[in-house]
């Protein structure tokens, strides 16, 4: 059901002109690979990790209902989780030997690993989400059936995954955004 609105709203964003590219609009992110399981996947956020396709994120959301996808916003080319609480939660981005590309997110005053980064994250002129100015990628078979999601380190097949693909991710506005906050 939701996913389903998420896909009508990507038809509809695609006819606007102008893409936020640092902007503080909060937008939700579908994983686009024709002939991939992932296509039209929408971005979700538990577990402090990001995937695509969970059935349940089990955030804590002022709609409950509307909570199956996750609400992001840009500020500063650093990615953060949508929510009305003073507790931030901020993504981050593992490209050593040791991350591969890992893509996490820290609550509050957490410390993210050693050899994260936080800046650049950005909206391309296409309209997708990209760090480093590079697409993501996504791999199967992680929790609950979902892809996790990760960030290009030059690794196709990151942390010993298998069948990984390129991904293109798709930023579509919310126009009334939902706050929540996701699990650690
Ligand atoms: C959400 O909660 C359900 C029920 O407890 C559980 O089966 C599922 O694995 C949880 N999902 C995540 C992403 O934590």
């Amino acid at each position: 059901m939701q996913l389903k609105n998420l896909i009508l709203a990507a038809t509809a964003a695609a006819t606007v002109s102008a893409a936020p590219t640092d902007g503080q609009k909060p937008f939700g992110v579908l994983a686009i690979h024709s002939g991939s399981d992932v296509q039209n996947s929408g971005f979700n956020a538990a577990m402090s990790s990001l995937f695509a396709g969970l059935p349940s994120q089990n955030a804590s959301c002022a709609r409950p209902e509307d909570g199956q996808t996750a609400t992001f916003y840009i500020k500063d080319s650093e990615l953060y989780l949508y929510d009305q609480s003073a507790t931030p939660q901020k993504f981050y981005v593992d490209r050593s030997g040791m991350g591969q590309g890992k893509i996490g997110y820290t609550t509050g005053a957490q410390q993210p690993p050693k050899n994260a980064e936080q800046k650049g994250w950005s909206v391309s002129e296409q309209n997708y989400l990209q760090f480093g100015g590079k697409s993501l990628i996504a791999c199967p078979n992680s929790i609950d059936g979902a892809w996790s999601i990760w960030a290009s380190a030059g690794v196709d097949n990151p942390a010993g995954n298998e069948n990984c693909v390129g991904i293109a991710s798709r930023v579509i506005e919310s126009t009334n955004p939902n706050g929540c906050k996701y699990t650690e």
